[in-house]
Protein backbone atom coordinates (compact mmCIF):
# COMPACT_ATOMS: atom_id res chain seq x y z
CA UNK A 1 0.00 0.00 0.00
CA UNK A 2 1.03 3.62 -0.79
CA UNK A 3 0.08 6.39 1.39
CA UNK A 4 0.14 10.41 -0.06
CA UNK A 5 -0.24 12.47 3.59
CA UNK A 6 -0.02 15.99 4.06
CA UNK A 7 -0.85 18.65 5.85
CA UNK A 8 -1.47 22.79 7.04
CA UNK A 9 0.58 24.28 9.93
CA UNK A 10 -2.27 23.10 12.19
CA UNK A 11 -2.00 19.35 11.42
CA UNK A 12 1.83 19.20 10.78
CA UNK A 13 2.74 17.97 14.13
CA UNK A 14 0.21 14.97 13.89
CA UNK A 15 1.62 14.54 10.00
CA UNK A 16 5.11 13.94 11.56
CA UNK A 17 3.77 11.05 14.20
CA UNK A 18 1.50 9.44 11.56
CA UNK A 19 4.95 9.07 8.78
CA UNK A 20 6.37 7.32 12.33
CA UNK A 21 3.34 4.88 12.79
CA UNK A 22 3.16 4.20 9.00
CA UNK A 23 6.88 3.38 9.36
CA UNK A 24 6.59 1.11 12.00
CA UNK A 25 3.65 -0.48 9.66
CA UNK A 26 5.96 -0.98 6.71
CA UNK A 27 3.65 1.35 4.83
CA UNK A 28 5.16 3.12 1.90
CA UNK A 29 4.31 7.45 2.07
CA UNK A 30 4.89 10.31 0.29
CA UNK A 31 5.06 13.17 2.48
CA UNK A 32 3.41 16.55 0.25
CA UNK A 33 4.33 18.77 2.90
CA UNK A 34 3.79 21.07 4.49
CA UNK A 35 7.25 20.72 5.08
CA UNK A 36 7.85 23.18 8.01
CA UNK A 37 5.03 24.52 10.97
CA UNK A 38 4.65 28.30 9.30
CA UNK A 39 0.96 29.41 8.31
CA UNK A 40 0.22 28.04 4.77
CA UNK A 41 -3.86 27.39 3.25
CA UNK A 42 -4.73 23.71 3.15
CA UNK A 43 -6.35 23.50 -0.23
CA UNK A 44 -2.60 23.55 -1.60
CA UNK A 45 -1.61 20.42 0.42
CA UNK A 46 -5.31 18.74 0.10
CA UNK A 47 -5.31 19.09 -4.27
CA UNK A 48 -1.53 17.24 -4.71
CA UNK A 49 -2.83 14.37 -2.42
CA UNK A 50 -6.00 14.16 -3.24
CA UNK A 51 -5.32 14.12 -7.16
CA UNK A 52 -2.50 11.57 -6.51
CA UNK A 53 -5.31 9.09 -5.13
CA UNK A 54 -7.94 9.94 -7.67
CA UNK A 55 -5.21 8.92 -10.64
CA UNK A 56 -4.20 5.70 -8.69
CA UNK A 57 -0.43 6.81 -7.93
CA UNK A 58 -1.48 6.42 -4.25
CA UNK A 59 -3.91 4.07 -2.58
CA UNK A 60 -4.71 5.93 0.06
CA UNK A 61 -4.44 9.89 1.81
CA UNK A 62 -4.13 11.18 4.86
CA UNK A 63 -4.72 15.42 5.56
CA UNK A 64 -4.55 16.93 8.53
CA UNK A 65 -5.63 20.43 9.69
CA UNK A 66 -6.55 22.06 12.44
CA UNK A 67 -10.25 21.04 12.52
CA UNK A 68 -9.96 18.60 9.35
CA UNK A 69 -13.09 20.26 8.07
CA UNK A 70 -11.22 21.90 5.47
CA UNK A 71 -8.94 19.25 3.94
CA UNK A 72 -12.31 17.11 3.49
CA UNK A 73 -14.19 19.83 1.79
CA UNK A 74 -11.42 20.70 -0.35
CA UNK A 75 -10.48 16.96 -0.73
CA UNK A 76 -13.43 15.74 -1.56
CA UNK A 77 -14.20 18.20 -4.46
CA UNK A 78 -11.65 15.99 -6.70
CA UNK A 79 -13.79 13.51 -8.66
CA UNK A 80 -12.89 9.85 -7.11
CA UNK A 81 -11.98 10.93 -3.73
CA UNK A 82 -13.93 9.93 -0.78
CA UNK A 83 -12.46 11.65 2.22
CA UNK A 84 -14.37 11.23 5.72
CA UNK A 85 -13.90 13.44 8.47
CA UNK A 86 -12.94 11.46 11.47
CA UNK A 87 -12.67 11.75 15.00
CA UNK A 88 -13.47 8.02 16.55
CA UNK A 89 -12.34 4.82 15.75
CA UNK A 90 -15.95 3.36 14.85
CA UNK A 91 -16.30 5.71 12.23
CA UNK A 92 -12.91 5.00 11.04
CA UNK A 93 -13.29 1.45 10.74
CA UNK A 94 -17.01 1.93 9.37
CA UNK A 95 -16.25 4.30 6.43
CA UNK A 96 -13.82 1.97 5.04
CA UNK A 97 -16.36 -1.12 5.25
CA UNK A 98 -19.14 1.05 4.14
CA UNK A 99 -17.95 4.22 1.75
CA UNK A 100 -14.33 2.37 0.86
CA UNK A 101 -13.44 6.01 1.51
CA UNK A 102 -9.78 6.75 -0.32
CA UNK A 103 -8.91 9.87 2.22
CA UNK A 104 -8.79 10.41 5.72
CA UNK A 105 -9.32 14.05 7.17
CA UNK A 106 -8.25 14.34 10.76
CA UNK A 107 -8.17 17.39 13.18
CA UNK A 108 -5.15 17.75 15.12
CA UNK A 109 -6.71 20.69 17.34
CA UNK A 110 -9.81 18.39 18.16
CA UNK A 111 -8.21 15.03 19.82
CA UNK A 112 -5.63 13.99 21.17
CA UNK A 113 -2.63 12.33 19.38
CA UNK A 114 -3.09 8.60 20.86
CA UNK A 115 -6.39 9.25 19.41
CA UNK A 116 -5.61 9.83 15.78
CA UNK A 117 -2.92 7.35 15.61
CA UNK A 118 -5.87 4.09 16.56
CA UNK A 119 -7.44 6.04 13.91
CA UNK A 120 -5.24 5.86 11.33
CA UNK A 121 -4.40 2.57 12.72
CA UNK A 122 -7.71 1.19 12.25
CA UNK A 123 -8.37 3.23 8.77
CA UNK A 124 -5.70 1.63 7.10
CA UNK A 125 -6.53 -2.07 8.52
CA UNK A 126 -10.22 -2.04 7.72
CA UNK A 127 -11.97 -3.42 4.26
CA UNK A 128 -14.54 -2.01 2.10
CA UNK A 129 -17.59 -5.15 2.23
CA UNK A 130 -18.64 -4.31 -1.45
CA UNK A 131 -21.91 -5.71 -2.11
CA UNK A 132 -24.53 -3.17 -1.46
CA UNK A 133 -22.42 -0.39 -0.40
CA UNK A 134 -20.98 -0.68 -3.76
CA UNK A 135 -23.65 0.62 -5.72
CA UNK A 136 -24.58 3.34 -3.59
CA UNK A 137 -20.48 4.54 -4.05
CA UNK A 138 -21.71 4.38 -7.51
CA UNK A 139 -24.48 6.58 -7.40
CA UNK A 140 -22.06 9.27 -5.74
CA UNK A 141 -19.27 9.33 -8.64
CA UNK A 142 -22.50 9.54 -11.10
CA UNK A 143 -24.76 12.91 -10.25
CA UNK A 144 -26.14 11.80 -6.95
CA UNK A 145 -29.69 11.31 -8.47
C1 LIG B 1 -5.89 27.10 10.09
O1 LIG B 1 -5.89 28.08 11.07
C2 LIG B 1 -7.19 26.31 10.11
O2 LIG B 1 -8.22 27.11 9.61
C3 LIG B 1 -7.06 25.04 9.31
O3 LIG B 1 -6.03 24.28 9.84
C4 LIG B 1 -8.29 24.15 9.30
O4 LIG B 1 -8.77 23.94 10.58
C5 LIG B 1 -9.34 24.51 8.35
O5 LIG B 1 -10.37 23.84 8.22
Amino acid sequence: MKVAIAADHGGFEYKEAIKKLLEEMNIEYKDFGTHKGESVDYPDYAKPVSENVANGNFDKGILICGTGIGMSIASNKVKGVRCALVHDVFTAEVTRQHNDSNVLALGQRVIGEGLALLIVKTWLTSEFEGGRHQKRIDKIEGDCS
